[in-house]
């Protein structure tokens, strides 16, 4: 199975980015691709943009990335109550390129922040819309105050939070078999 992961977000040092990374090693059992959508820039989506110039190429590859998956881990930074300005483009232009773009493969959802509520607006944001676009939330899981309850090593600190990410992570895994 090819599990596809990447976070919504273009900060080198994303925490999004780095609890995909953690995510996508505990499904080592399968082929694992994480991706950066800093090397899918693209134009700020704009409907004058689309009709004169048509879609980017790097959209069609996202796309035909995320096409070519068995399982997707998806985290969700939240700038500002929402999911960012580069995801919220990415989403724009591929559900333009083709609505239901998602394809129902299997989705994790995470999401994190410094914060206490862990990007929970942003998480609430996706399960509600993501759907629209065919997204298969099998799971979904918010982490808060991520500098203080995970390290790359280990992983989540908090033995409860620890145990509801495992469960949400076998829920996930369940629909990979
Ligand atoms: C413009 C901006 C707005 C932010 N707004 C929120 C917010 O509404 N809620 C929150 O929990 N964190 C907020 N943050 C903090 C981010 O969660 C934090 O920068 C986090 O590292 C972003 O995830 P990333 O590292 O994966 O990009 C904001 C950060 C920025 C730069």
């Amino acid at each position: 199975m090819k599990i596809v992961g990447f976070a919504g977000s273009n900060s080198k040092k994303s925490i999004n980015k780095q609890f995909v990374k953690y995510t996508l090693e505990q499904l080592k059992d399968h082929e694992i691709h994480l991706l950066d959508l800093n090397d899918f820039e693209i134009p700020m989506f704009g409907v004058d943009r689309e009709e004169e110039k048509g879609y980017p190429n790097k959209v069609k590859e996202f796309i035909e990335i995320i096409q070519s998956a068995d399982g997707l881990v998806v985290s969700l930074a939240e700038h500002n109550g929402a999911y960012t300005a580069v995801f919220k483009n990415l989403m724009d232009w591929c559900s333009r390129y083709e609505l239901k773009f998602f394809n129902k493969i299997p989705m994790l959802l995470l999401s994190t922040s410094p914060g206490g509520y862990g990007g929970g607006n942003s998480m609430e944001l996706g399960l509600s819309r993501l759907p629209k676009f065919d997204a298969n939330i099998v799971a979904n899981f918010s982490l808060p105050k991520f500098n203080d309850n995970f390290n790359n090593e280990n992983g989540i600190k908090d033995d409860e939070l620890r145990a509801n990410y495992e469960a949400k992570l076998q829920e996930f895994k369940k629909e990979l078999i």
